[in-house]
């Protein structure tokens, strides 16, 4: 059978869905998302595998999105910036950064930042700012995402254009430690079983 966007989002929002379920609805979500934001990226994919395009997940919730994409596109790069919000001020914090652009690296002709979760949207427009200083433009920066919250999605939109971010839904707010409301929860932990 095959379940619809609004089906598998229901599936994440659910607070008793359990790690299997989360990861089966999460994955299946990514597949659908995947055809809608490969469609948006026009000829600048170049090749039908993706040659062309740096995939870049924020560790570590955007690794869940991260293999459906690479099945779509399998001679895609991959360049991967992990990214942690503080807690208590919702900054973001980098700890890791391998992003394949500059210096003898080719400059992709698109990117794609794969994140679930677009909250204060701090962390995308952190990552769009490092591939636009490394030269890429606004234009050939896209955002793929499960959730945003209207604010959120604001932001990144007077970064990169709001036709190259592709979402599931939006929400409307944010609650006091910025967590999407009425949201997913955190995504990462509980797509990866880390939840309490
Ligand atoms: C979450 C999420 C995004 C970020 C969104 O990551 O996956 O990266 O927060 O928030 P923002 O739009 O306000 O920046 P988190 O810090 O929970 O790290 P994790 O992916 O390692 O769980």
């Amino acid at each position: 059978m095959e379940y619809t966007r609004e089906d598998l989002l229901a599936r994440l929002r659910d607070r008793g869905t359990g790690t299997a379920e989360f990861r089966a609805a999460s994955d299946g979500l990514a597949r659908l998302l995947r055809a809608e934001a490969v469609g948006r990226l026009g000829e600048g994919a170049e090749a039908d595998d993706g040659r062309g395009v740096l995939l870049a997940p924020v560790i570590r919730a955007g690794l869940a999105l991260l293999p459906a994409f690479m099945d779509a596109l399998p001679g895609a790069r991959v360049g991967m910036v992990g990214v942690e919000r503080d807690e208590r001020t919702a900054t973001p914090r980098v700890y890791y950064e391998k992003l394949p652009i500059g210096g003898s690296d080719a400059l992709p002709a698109k990117a794609v930042i794969l994140d679930p979760m677009l909250a204060t949207g701090g962390s995308a427009c952190y990552v769009a700012g490092l591939l636009m200083g490394r030269g890429m433009r606004a234009e050939d920066v896209h955002f793929v995402g499960v959730l945003a919250a209207q604010e959120g999605l604001e932001r990144l939109a007077s970064v990169v254009p709001r036709g190259n971010i592709t979402l599931a839904a939006v929400d409307p707010g944010l609650d006091a430690r910025k967590f999407i409301v009425p949201g997913i929860g955190d995504y990462g932990d509980r797509y990866f079983g880390t939840a309490d």
